[in-house]
């Protein structure tokens, strides 16, 4: 089973990458921003909470966000080899409870990516992206808080699987093709 986590700065390419290792290695896609996106376009009660927060490049509460995890972890498809979580966890304390669900299932997380890409060209893929995406978020103020609450909040679980010993650092600058080739060098070595 692989339980992959892939993390980095907002624009660092982890929804692309998440596309291609999910069809490489039959993997479930867990992207929480995407199940927000879509209680946000189905307009639902969460919807409606989530875009508030999302809009101004705040996370939402930990409560709505773990239970998207626990049905993800508790219902994977038939023919899956494990999970890829993007977007999650964002928090150390959303890593504690992510570790602390799969431990209680006997699994574990076989390794983080953290995909390394600098700011100039965050902005610039996120500025573009926001030309079509429609996202609230994808517009100059509210991606430079989401790239300071990143720093912030986001950058500490990467210590957090530092000590774990589950940590890989990818160069995700390049084309898609050249990080997916580092990506699945690294998932290759964990098999
Ligand atoms: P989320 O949807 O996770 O957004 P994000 O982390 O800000 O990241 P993005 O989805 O914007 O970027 P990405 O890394 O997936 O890059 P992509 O592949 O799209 O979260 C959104 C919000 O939801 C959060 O701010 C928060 O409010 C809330 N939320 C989500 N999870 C939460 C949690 N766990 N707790 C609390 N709140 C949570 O690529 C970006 C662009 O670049 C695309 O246009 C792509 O085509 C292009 N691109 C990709 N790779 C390359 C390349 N190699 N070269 C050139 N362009 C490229
Ligand atoms: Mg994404």
């Amino acid at each position: 089973m692989l339980n992959i986590i892939i993390c980095g700065a907002p624009g660092c390419g982890k929804g692309t990458q998440s596309n291609l290792i999910v069809e490489k290695y039959s993997l479930d896609h867990l992207s929480t921003g995407d199940l927000l996106r879509k209680e946000i376009n189905q307009k639902t009660e969460l919807g409606v909470i989530a875009e508030s927060f999302i809009s101004k490049g705040n996370f939402v509460p930990d409560e709505m966000i773990i239970d998207m995890l626990i049905q993800s972890v508790d219902n994977q498809s038939k023919n899956s080899n494990g999970i890829i979580l993007d977007g999650f966890p964002r928090t150390v304390s959303q890593a504690e409870a992510l570790e602390d669900l799969l431990i209680k299932r006997n699994k574990k997380t076989t390794i983080l990516i953290d995909l390394q890409v600098n700011h100039q060209e965050l902005i610039n893929r996120l500025l573009k992206r926001g030309e079509t995406s429609g996202r609230s978020d994808d517009n100059l103020v509210t991606i430079k808080k989401r790239l300071d609450i990143y720093q912030k909040k986001t950058r500490p679980v990467n210590d957090f699987y530092k000590g774990l010993n589950k940590y890989a650092a990818i160069d995700g600058m390049g084309t898609v093709n050249e990080i997916f080739s580092r990506i699945s060098a690294v998932i290759d070595s964990k098999r």
